[in-house]
């Protein structure tokens, strides 16, 4: 049975897995969140000591990680790595730069595209990313590019860092997400772009009913 796919891109701090989160629950698909594997990935190469910007120092561990999916009662995405739920621990900002740095290795992209194609062969799924409506599923029934300023997103990355106890600020993280968006959409392999056939959709000072309002309007003309 062919299953529907919903790709969601965009850079870092745009309500992607807000929305997408809500969104799933709204139509009842699953919500995979292909970032957290990248991060998942990027704990290992630090929690290995190597470098995760390293092609070098990368590659030797790919054979060796165990990365799993699995979803809880809740229906919420537990990343585990080995015997480790890293669920919480893949969301430090460190993790955010390795997960940055690892996947611009071509080789990392490649190990990592398997499992997230499975996903969508097994499942309704909304799946978020980078490169999920122009590399991962380029057949996706609707694409979303979702974005906003920097200043907007690194306000809304603030407050969900300090919600979840962790001691920043506002100009570090801002430094962080154009740093990010520079790596992200600057690297060779499957830069962060706007597929051809992807709605934009810009969040910038909308609230996140509005946005996903939008979306949800987007989605379900798509699929009457
Ligand atoms: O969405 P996120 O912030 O959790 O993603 C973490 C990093 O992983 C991000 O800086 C870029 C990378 N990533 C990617 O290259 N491709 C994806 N499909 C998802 C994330």
């Amino acid at each position: 049975m062919n299953h529907r796919s919903i790709a969601i891109d965009g850079p870092s701090g745009a309500g992607k897995s807000t929305l997408a989160k809500k969104l799933a629950a709204a139509l009842g698909f699953l919500y995979v969140d292909t970032g957290a594997i990248y991060r998942t990935l990027g704990l290992f190469a630090l929690e290995q000591g190597a470098a995760p910007g390293e092609r070098e120092a990368v590659l030797p561990l790919l054979p060796k990680v165990s990365i799993r999916m699995a979803y809880g009662e809740d229906g919420l995405q537990h990343m585990h790595l080995g015997e480790e739920d890293v669920t919480e621990t893949i969301r430090r900002p460190e993790v955010s730069a390795a997960a940055s740095e690892i996947s611009a290795i071509p080789e990392v992209r490649a190990f990592l595209l398997e499992m997230q194609r499975d996903m969508a062969r097994k499942n309704d799924v909304i799946m978020d990313g980078r490169d999920i409506g122009t590399v991962v599923l380029p057949q996706a029934d609707v694409k979303i590019f979702l974005t906003a300023t920097a200043e907007d997103r690194a306000n809304r990355r603030y407050l969900e860092l300090i919600e979840r106890g962790n001691a920043t600020d506002y100009q570090t993280v801002l430094a962080d997400i154009i740093e990010r968006d520079r790596r992200d959409s600057s690297r060779a392999a499957a830069p962060l772009c706007q597929a051809e056939d992807a709605i934009r959709v810009d969040t910038t000072g909308k609230t996140l009913e509005e946005s996903f309002q939008l979306l949800l309007r987007i989605i379900q003309e798509r699929f009457i």
